[in-house]
């Protein structure tokens, strides 16, 4: 049987633990246990009470009342719990394709739910955001993509890696053309929050049309990628279809992450926990953007509108990932190559972190970049 890897994380499963600088991360720096205990108040007596049990398999009550009211619309019924938003897009294909079906994917774009796709034997055709035009969705090869075979456009808004948020005319044109056509749409929606500071809170598309699906969770904006907690908000017989596939794959995520994601989702909390994401979003760009003009004529990036994530094109005479691995090898730093998103000639740089180890890392890439700069 030939099984598709999923290249970016096994990128990130091989080297990220072992090296120096790690930049590949897609998230922002992560929030400590203790620090989410303190900004919620709660006890460390009260804490040390949760029953190491089952949480309800489809998610704690609570948590599911706290996800759904982010959802115009939606309540208990429309929402899943699941082990990161990886498993939702992952139960989320296996639900909705089959062998002979096609999809239309956003390109570039987080290849999670494509790879799961290919795996299953589905055609998968894509739709641009124009490099030339500030990452603007390109709307005739979205209506180019979608044919009588299509099942669902999958889009990531915010963008990974281009940290593009659709305008609202452009979601506009995606939902009429899901309409149009009569398909699902699936919108991954887990950088929502992590917008830079000037920019507004991405909306949902969740609510636009019947036929909507929204995937999201803890990871990025929220810094907790270590709780595992994702949610996808459907119809509620997609749910009943989806939690079928839960019960095969995880069965549940953890006691802890339930209790712990409900106490990020209060409302003081989670406003506390994004003010820290957008002030790391923003002064973690700021410090990328003076080490990328350091080296004239190289490095060229459209600024990202929310995410830790420059997708930064460079002028230099070798292939990305082979970039990739020199700076690896050579100066102890990971970086994602353009390769991983089907666009050579760029790197994703993650630069959410602490400054003094942004600046080390950022400083020893501009070692090697020197060297090949023409
Ligand atoms: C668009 C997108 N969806 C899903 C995921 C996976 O997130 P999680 O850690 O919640 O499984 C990622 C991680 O990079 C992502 O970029």
């Amino acid at each position: 049987m030939n099984f598709e890897p999923f290249e970016l994380e096994r990128l990130l499963s091989d080297w990220e633990q072992t090296v120096e600088y790690n930049f590949a991360e897609s998230g922002v720096y992560p929030v400590k246990l203790g620090e989410l205990l303190h900004m919620s108040g709660l006890e460390m007596e009260e804490f040390l009470e949760t029953p190491l049990n089952y949480p309800e398999v489809n998610g704690e009550y609570s948590l599911r009342e706290k996800i759904a009211e982010f959802y115009d619309g939606a309540n208990l019924e429309n929402v899943l719990v699941t082990v990161g938003a990886s498993e939702a897009n992952y139960i989320l294909a296996n639900t909705i394709l089959k062998k002979g079906d096609e999809i239309a994917v956003m390109q570039p774009t987080y290849m999670q739910f494509s790879g799961a796709a290919k795996n299953l034997g589905v055609k998968v055709n894509s739709f641009s955001l124009d490099k030339g035009n500030d990452w603007a969705l390109d709307r005739q090869e979205l209506i180019d993509a979608v044919n009588p075979k299509t099942k669902i456009i999958s889009l990531v808004n915010p963008n990974n890696p281009t940290g593009k948020i659709l305008s609202k005319e452009e979601m506009e044109a995606v939902v009429s053309i899901a309409r149009k056509f009569d398909v699902w749409l699936l919108a991954d929606e887990v950088y929502s929050g992590a917008e830079r500071a000037s920019v507004e809170e991405t909306p949902s598309f969740y609510g636009s049309y019947e036929k909507v699906i929204v995937v999201n969770g803890l990871s990025k904006a929220y810094g907790l990628p270590g709780l595992r907690i994702g949610w996808v908000v459907a119809p509620e017989y997609i749910i009943k279809e989806l939690w079928k596939r839960h019960e095969y794959t995880t069965v549940s995520s953890s006691m802890l992450g339930n209790r712990l994601a409900s106490l990020a989702l209060k409302p003081d909390v989670r406003r506390t926990l994004i003010a820290r994401t957008r002030h790391l979003v923003d002064h973690g760009f700021e410090t990328l953007q003076t080490y990328l003009n350091e080296i004239p004529g190289v490095f060229s990036v459209v600024p990202p509108m929310a995410s830790a994530l420059s997708f930064t094109s460079y002028n230099l005479p070798i292939n990305s990932t082979d970039l990739v691995h020199k700076l690896r090898r050579e100066k102890g730093i990971l970086l994602v190559p353009g390769d991983c998103f089907g666009l050579d000639g760029h790197l994703r740089i993650s630069s959410a972190l602490p400054q003094e180890y942004l600046r080390d890392g950022l400083s020893r890439m501009n070692e090697v970049v020197k060297e090949l700069a023409p």
